[in-house]
């Protein structure tokens, strides 16, 4: 017997929409990303989703966006795929490796030996689509022991005060933990949209943003956004309706940002999951 490995879902509706994109004459960043965003945000129950071209791309931008770099170190599960290592190797910054459980994913009871005055983010791994135990961690790094311990070198650091818990979610759009839907659970969590992935949109990422209070999740998108448009305040699409050409490069950004054409394909699969966490979610906000 002959298994596809996991061949995208195309029908006619993803036709439809990508179609769509190509007779409107608009095919990079533009109104199908902020769509999909809207969509990913709605179905997770939370406010700010901000989209880019892979999760790789998204998490080391969230890695950046925390300030860690060279002299860093960032826990992650020994079992993962390669990009979760070296987004961290990336920054300059050192993966620290910690064995996986029973279930595949990171085993939390052996974080707590791994942590450093180094150490500036965990990175837990849903493999598979199954969540990792978000409430153990969360709790491990709240510990006042384990946040005294921590040494914050940017204003993100300290106003966090702790380890960052960045989710590295590529598996698991659609699952939930305790009730609620994964995207829900860590400081930030990163979808993937690769095309074999259950949702896709060839290639492309998501960035859940759900920092805690005092921060502003909207400035923090709005970051987000500018640093995956090399800096620019003003995409193309706002060029070509009418803002004007003149743009400013306000900081140096990456080219990380996901085109029209792929989040049309996402936005038609997406429309289709009906999933009773993702509605209950959305009651519960
Ligand atoms: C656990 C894990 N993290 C990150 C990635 C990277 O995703 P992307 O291909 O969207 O960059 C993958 C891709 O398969 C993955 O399996």
């Amino acid at each position: 017997m002959k298994i596809p490995f996991s061949p995208p879902y195309i029908d006619d509706d993803v036709k439809r929409e990508v179609l769509e994109s190509l007779d409107s004459g608009w095919i990079t960043s533009g109104p199908k990303v902020l769509a999909l965003e809207k969509l990913v945000a709605q179905q997770v129950g939370i406010n700010h989703v901000a989209c880019c071209n892979s999760a790789t791309s998204g998490l080391m931008l969230l890695l950046h966006w925390y300030g860690v770099t060279r002299g860093d170190e960032v826990i992650i599960p020994a079992y993962t795929y390669a990009a979760t290592a070296l987004v961290v190797m990336h920054l300059g910054a050192t993966p620290v490796l910690v064995d996986s459980g029973a279930d595949f994913n990171i085993d939390v009871n052996k974080i707590r030996d791994k942590i450093t005055s180094k150490t500036k983010a965990i990175m837990p791994v849903d493999i598979a689509g199954w969540p990792c135990d978000y409430k153990q961690i969360s709790t491990l790094v709240n510990e006042p022991e384990v946040k005294s311990r921590f040494n914050p070198a940017t204003k993100n650091q300290q106003q966090v005060g702790r380890i960052l818990i960045l989710a590295d979610a590529a598996h698991s759009i659609g699952a939930h933990y305790h009730n609620k839907p994964i995207g829900t659970w860590a400081d930030f969590t990163v979808f993937s949209f690769h095309a074999v992935k259950n949702v896709t949109t060839a290639e492309g990422g998501a960035m859940c943003v759900t920092l805690p209070p005092p921060f502003n999740n909207e400035e923090v998108y709005k970051t987000l956004k500018l640093w995956s448009l090399n800096g620019q305040t003003k995409d193309a699409l706002a060029k070509t309706n009418g803002a004007g050409w003149k743009y400013d490069i306000v900081y140096p950004g990456f080219k990380m940002n996901m085109p029209d054409l792929g989040a049309a394909i996402g936005l038609a699969q997406l429309k289709k999951i009906s999933n009773p966490y993702f509605t209950r979610a959305k009651e519960s906000v």
